[in-house]
């Protein structure tokens, strides 16, 4: 399976997908990175790893349809399977969620439903998770749709909640928990254990 990562900023998960890769633990290929700030770390990294990157971002071109013709000849030529979006910041552009239906995922740092949607993301979502109150939150690894977080879930987990938490130490607990999850999704779509078919998950990933 080739993947194409897209990523705007640090790129932990990025990372961490390039390490399980590096040790073996998930035999698929990293074929691109793709970004709009040339400047993030998460470019520094696909460098040191030896991955190609596409910088691209809307505001490079006059329409979205232009936008799309060079971001979809560019994953064709690849030879894309899965896109991964880690930590991808800019709209999408229709025609490529609706080119790569079904086999384009997202992380979100909370248990959607809950704390999705317009606004949440980064330390937003963290924010809200504390004055909520509640006692978990996680991580959700689902198929991308049009509609913003809302996409088919094909994996959740769990961490805890503790109420001397800030949100800055709630975020550094789901973190490490999307590090320790997204290879596995991605492995059990590489290996057919989970599927996505006209936007209903198949099938179980095992931990
Ligand atoms: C993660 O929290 C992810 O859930 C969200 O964006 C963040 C990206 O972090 N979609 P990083 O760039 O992978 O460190």
């Amino acid at each position: 399976m080739n993947i194409a990562v897209f990523a705007s900023g640090s790129g932990s998960n990025f990372q961490a997908i390039i390490d399980r890769v590096h040790s073996g633990d998930l035999p698929i290929t990293i074929s691109l990175l793709v970004g709009n700030n040339s400047k993030a770390k998460c470019f520094d990294r696909a460098r040191e790893a030896n991955i190609p990157t596409l910088h691209i971002s809307p505001s490079h071109f006059e329409t979205e349809n232009e936008y799309a013709d060079v971001l979809l000849a560019k994953l064709e030529e690849t030879q894309v399977d899965l896109i991964v979006l880690a930590g991808y910041m800019k709209m999408l552009p229709t025609r490529l969620t609706a080119t790569y239906r079904d086999r384009m995922i997202n992380i979100h740092p909370s248990l959607l439903p809950l704390f999705g949607g317009h606004g949440m993301y980064g330390m937003n979502v963290h924010t809200a998770v504390k004055a909520a109150g509640v006692k978990i939150s996680g991580v959700t690894i689902h198929a991308v749709t049009e509609i913003y977080d809302e996409g088919p879930i094909l994996y959740q987990a769990s961490v805890p909640v503790y109420e001397s938490d800030t949100p800055e130490e709630i975020a550094d607990r789901v973190l490490v928990c999307e590090h320790d999850s997204y290879w596995r999704v991605i492995k059990a779509l590489a290996g057919k254990e989970i599927s996505i078919e006209n936007g209903l998950v198949r099938g179980t990933v095992r931990i």
